[in-house]
């Protein structure tokens, strides 16, 4: 099973969709081994099966497969009806999948076809996401921010302040790859005029872009994410748009875009994963409204003082969450804290 969950972490593509690995095996040799490449492509039990020199090969075989194998028509055909016809004789799956369409009913359509299954309930460490999703039925989600020492995200003025150096910056780039939706307040579009795309990497799927204003009318299409460069950037407002809008925007609106819709509206979209990247008054809403699975912050070695920005400041009396795992990792001269939240 590790070397499925190996070929497993291969899939890059996989979007919303879980990365699964898997590997047949006869009289103790490995005969094949693949994975699920891409969102929409075969998955990784049809593609192992695949490159089997020949298919009658699978005949007895056992099979190991990280994930449940799927029992619904999709976008490929079910996997188990695959696995049946060739002859598997027994699977041993990594965990049940936890999205309800599948859940069980793959289990049970080898066992009523007489293959032999066996349940290691073990994720690999993968798809945290995932299954995040189907288990609370929203996405995880992380508050990302790089700040001085004195716990502050920029300086007085209305500019940008750089605060972290080269190694954090390419961190954060391969934070957001890993997400499925990036999302910022207005200020912080007005003031940093961030692109909010994963620079140095080539995604098939890159992160959407959402911004939650108050009006979109009088949010001006010159910033950065409202060019249209082939990556989908959505508003969330509390006023239609009486103006024509760039190509790739949209706009959903609701009079009252509290932390639980907006994350309630994400998951309708099937995003899994939410990486919201400030400014402080967005953080406060999130913390407030207790919707922090994961902190990433990156501290620089300096003092900002005086009235710069707090991380974290909104009009609330203040509340706690705790968190259980702690990572400190050294990324040049900057510190990185990872905290992910007690269960
Ligand atoms: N160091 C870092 O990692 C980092 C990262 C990001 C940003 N920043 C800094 O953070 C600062 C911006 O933070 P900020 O606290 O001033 O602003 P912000 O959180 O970026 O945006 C807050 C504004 O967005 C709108 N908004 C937020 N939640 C809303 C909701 N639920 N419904 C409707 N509108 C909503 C409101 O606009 P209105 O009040 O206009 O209605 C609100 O004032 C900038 O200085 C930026 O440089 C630093």
């Amino acid at each position: 099973m590790n070397i499925a969950f190996q070929e497993a972490k291969k899939g890059k593509s996989t979007w919303t969709n879980p990365q699964v690995g898997a590997v047949i095996v006869k009289d103790g040799k490995i005969l094949a081994q693949g994975h699920h490449e891409k969102f929409g492509g075969p998955h990784a039990e049809v593609n192992t099966l695949n490159k089997l020199e020949y298919i009658s090969d699978a005949k007895g075989a056992d099979m190991y497969v990280t994930l449940e194998p799927c029992s619904h028509f999709g976008k490929t055909p079910p996997c188990v009806q695959r696995v049946t016809e060739v002859g598997i004789k027994r699977v041993f799956i990594g965990m049940q999948d936890p999205n309800p369409i599948v859940s069980g009913n793959g289990i049970k359509y080898l066992k009523d076809h007489n293959i032999e299954v066996e349940v290691c309930n073990d994720t690999g460490d993968i798809n945290e996401a995932y299954i995040f999703y189907y288990q609370n039925k929203r996405p995880l989600i992380t508050v990302k921010y790089a700040m001085s020492v004195d716990g502050k995200i920029n300086k007085t003025g209305h500019h940008r302040t750089i605060i972290t150096g080269e190694e954090a910056y390419e961190d954060a780039q391969k934070l957001r790859s890993e997400n499925q939706a990036i999302l910022i307040g207005e200020h912080t579009v007005i003031i940093d005029n961030p692109q909010l795309t994963v620079r140095n990497r080539e995604m098939d799927f890159p992160p959407i872009r959402v911004v939650v204003v108050r009006d979109v009318n009088t949010v001006e299409f010159g910033y950065k994410i409202f060019q249209n460069d082939g990556i989908k950037t959505l508003i969330f407002s509390q006023t239609k748009s009486r103006r024509r809008l760039p190509e790739n925007v949209e706009v959903a609106v609701r009079d009252d875009w509290t932390p639980d819709k907006i994350v309630e509206e994400l998951a309708q979209r099937n995003i899994e994963s939410l990486l919201v990247e400030g400014g402080s008054k967005l953080q406060a809403e999130f913390v407030h409204a207790g919707l922090v699975d994961k902190v990433v912050t990156y501290i620089a070695p300096k003092l900002f003082g005086g009235a710069s920005l707090p991380a974290v400041q909104g009009d609330y009396r203040s509340s706690e969450i705790d968190f259980e795992e702690t990572e400190i990792t050294k990324l040049g001269s900057d510190l990185k804290i990872e905290l992910r939240r007690s269960k």
